[in-house]
């Protein structure tokens, strides 16, 4: 069992943020452990000692002797260092890192990771907001097979406690954006903004990671070797202690984060992504879609020959009713199976309201595309909206399939 015995603070690593390869003699032919469970702190003083004592009591019965927690301090004026330092002589397997030199969430993990020996990766909040239980779920994906586990809200059993209205717009909206700039990261989860996860080690050692503000899962699918990904649903809980350190800066380092990501890992391609891309699903969306075609055209020509509407106004009339006849089919047929378990009306209303939310941006997309080639090019205006509509139906797939049919409870 890998123990500390003196309770001395872990010397800070430096330099590149690079985790090593795992090679056992590494541990001068010690048993080397299997989970290194990264805690990064800032003012978590009255949450440190509870969160160490449930996590331990949690492995020492899944895993004992077979793991170590990493506490990373960012000096935290509250001293949580120092208290977590106290607890190292009842927890053997705790160790404790103090941060002077460096700040941020991610680039605290991955210190983390670099002082770590364990061959899975893992970091779990150090506020209880991500609840401990579902690390034996995590475990168990890993050892079937996973590169990455990962605890979603997103999926069945997944949700979020009492977020408001704003941060879970918020939280949406940045994960939307992220599908549009880096859909071959933030595509293959259904919870990229997650800070609670597994990796194998094999799967980003040698990388060089160089992350930007809270979400070092995009760092480590966008440039580690990551294959298979599993996902367990898990709910967001309420703060007991302390508060929230997510500010606007998080979310501007967040786009920071995305462009960076985008730019020094070039076209989508190149990332290696194991997401098989749903061509069923696509198709039929796409015979949906083109069944909206023929809504929407019927009703832009009845709006625009008996009813002598505006062209934006009809192409919003028509582009709606459109939207309706596509939700119902999608909800029937294309993601049939996804809906049937996410049963009720409210459930169906919530997927109608992303859904309608997504078409929406679609028809602001929709009427940008046809406005730009009618008036600037001066195409023809049937031809510029059959173009119109195919630019928004990639966009409404894409968004829909991650967004709108992953509705979750809200417990
Ligand atoms: N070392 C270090 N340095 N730790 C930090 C820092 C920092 O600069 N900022 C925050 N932390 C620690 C907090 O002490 C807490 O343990 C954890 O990181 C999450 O910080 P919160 O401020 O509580 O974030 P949140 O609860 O709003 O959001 C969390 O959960 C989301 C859903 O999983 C974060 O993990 C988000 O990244 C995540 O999307
Ligand atoms: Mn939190």
């Amino acid at each position: 069992m890998n123990t500390n015995s003196s309770n001395s603070l872990l010397v800070v690593p430096t330099g590149a943020l690079k985790i090593s390869e795992f090679k056992p003699e590494d541990m001068n032919g010690d048993h080397h452990i299997l989970l290194s469970l990264v805690i990064p702190t800032y003012k978590e003083r009255d949450n440190i000692e509870n969160v160490v004592n449930i996590l331990s009591g949690l492995l020492d019965a899944a895993i004992p002797g077979n793991y170590e927690l990493i506490v990373v301090d960012d000096d935290s004026p509250d001293r949580t260092w120092e208290v977590a330092q106290s607890l190292i002589p009842d927890y053997p397997q705790l160790r404790v890192m103090r941060r002077q030199d460096e700040r941020g969430l991610s680039s605290a993990v991955i210190r983390g990771w670099q002082a770590a020996t364990g061959s899975i990766l893992g970091v779990i909040d150090g506020d209880l907001q991500h609840p401990p239980e579902v690390l034996t779920q995590l475990l168990e994906k890993i050892e079937q097979g996973a590169d990455l586990a990962l605890a979603s809200r997103h999926v069945d059993g997944g949700g979020v406690s009492s977020w408001s209205i704003i941060r879970r717009f918020l939280s949406r909206g940045a994960q939307i954006l992220g599908l549009v700039i880096l859909p071959g990261v933030l595509g293959r989860v259904s919870d990229p903004m997650s800070g609670y996860f597994m990796v194998k080690r094999s799967a980003i050692a040698g990388a060089t990671l160089n992350p930007v503000g809270y979400k070092i899962l995009l760092e480590v699918i966008g440039r580690g070797r990551v294959g298979e990904i599993a996902e367990a649903g898990y709910v967001f809980r309420e703060r007991t202690e302390g508060e929230s350190k997510v500010t606007w800066k998080q979310y501007l380092e967040y786009i920071h984060h995305l462009v960076r990501l985008r730019v020094s890992t070039g076209r989508i391609g190149k990332i290696r992504r194991k997401v098989n891309f749903p061509i069923g699903r696509f198709l039929r969306f796409g015979a949906v879609g083109f069944s909206g075609v023929f809504v929407d055209l019927t009703i832009f020509h009845v709006m625009r020959t008996v009813i002598n509407l505006g062209l934006t106004r009809s192409t919003i009339v028509s582009a709606e009713i459109a939207i309706l006849n596509n939700f119902l089919w999608n909800d029937l047929w294309t993601f049939g199976d996804i809906s049937r378990k996410q049963i009720g009306n409210r459930q169906r209303f919530k997927r109608f309201l992303k859904f309608n939310m997504v078409c929406l941006a679609g028809i602001v997309i929709q009427t940008l595309v046809v406005n730009f080639l009618f008036n600037s090019l001066g195409m023809n205006q049937y031809l510029a909206k059959l173009i119109a509509i195919a630019v928004a139906t990639i966009w409404n797939f894409w968004v829909n399939l991650k967004l709108s049919w992953r509705v979750t409870e809200v417990k």
